[in-house]
């Protein structure tokens, strides 16, 4: 069984004033809040065992929205709460009871892809064990983790590099067997203080287990005034499409 975590902790402070009274995760990504998104992209691959990792001061406002999950065609979801915001790996440690062993897609709370990513969760339940990351060409890849690739294959990651080895970004979905526990309990904080997954993925790419793809169609983080922007843009535009694919052809004689 390949169990979904979705990371929503962390204060988002890169959004005040909009993050002051409420949960990054939980503002208008469109016509719907964030966390649907994420949600979606699991359900929409097959995951039907979720849990959100959430934080800050509105963890209960996620419970009122989301309820047990129906909404998202799932019979119950699971909920657990990160205190502070010590990085991306602390928050996936605490969803370690839930995952019990099995394999897991860990994504981050926002990041919206335009895509399905079933054929990567197949392409990963085939493989032997390890982990995979699923990778992206951007512009402005100082904002994240950058691959360095030599013949195919990703030799290392460097979180926020001022000097980018390339433009592929390590993207915020994950996939890992349950050694990924073991690996986050070696962890010590960065500069920024926090446990981060890019530390993990170096670990997993020491250990030579660490698979990568490249994902097909849009994918954006909403953690910046200007991404934020650009999710709603980029689903409203989908949404429009979508909804323009749906009206029935005019007749014509
Ligand atoms: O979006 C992809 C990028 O995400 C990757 O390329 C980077 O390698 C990875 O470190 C991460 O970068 P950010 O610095 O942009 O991550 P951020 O701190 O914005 O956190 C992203 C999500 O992770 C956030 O929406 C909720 C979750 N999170 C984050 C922290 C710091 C938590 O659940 N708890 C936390 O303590």
């Amino acid at each position: 069984l390949m169990k979904g975590v979705v990371l929503a902790g962390g204060l988002g402070k890169r959004l005040e004033p909009l993050t002051r009274i409420t949960n990054k995760h939980l503002l208008p990504v469109y016509n719907r809040p964030m966390i649907y998104y994420p949600l979606d992209t699991l359900v929409e691959a097959g995951i039907t065992e979720i849990m959100i990792v959430t934080g800050g001061y509105c963890a209960g406002e996620f419970l009122r929205l989301l309820g047990n999950g129906s909404e998202c065609g799932l019979r119950d979801l699971h909920y657990t709460y990160q205190r502070g915001e010590g990085g991306i790996a602390e928050a996936l440690a605490l969803a370690e009871h839930f995952v019990n062993g099995d394999r897991m897609v860990v994504m981050l709370g926002d990041n919206l892809v335009e895509q399905s990513i079933r054929p990567h969760v197949e392409s990963f339940a085939a493989q032997e064990r390890g982990a995979q990351i699923l990778l992206k060409e951007v512009e402005d890849p100082r904002r994240f983790g950058v691959v360095e690739v030599r013949d195919g294959r990703v030799v290392s990651i460097e979180e926020k590099p001022a000097h980018p080895k390339s433009n592929l970004v390590v993207t915020g979905i994950y996939l890992y067997d349950a050694q990924v526990f073991d690996i986050i309990r070696t962890l010590t904080p960065s500069e920024r203080g926090e446990l981060e997954i890019t530390d993990v993925n170096n670990a997993y790419i020491r250990r030579g287990q660490m698979a990568s793809r490249v994902l097909e169609g849009w994918w954006t983080d909403a953690g910046l005034p200007e991404t934020l922007y650009r999710a709603t843009t980029l689903v409203r535009e989908r949404e429009l499409k979508r909804r323009h694919a749906a009206r029935p052809e005019p007749v014509t004689a």
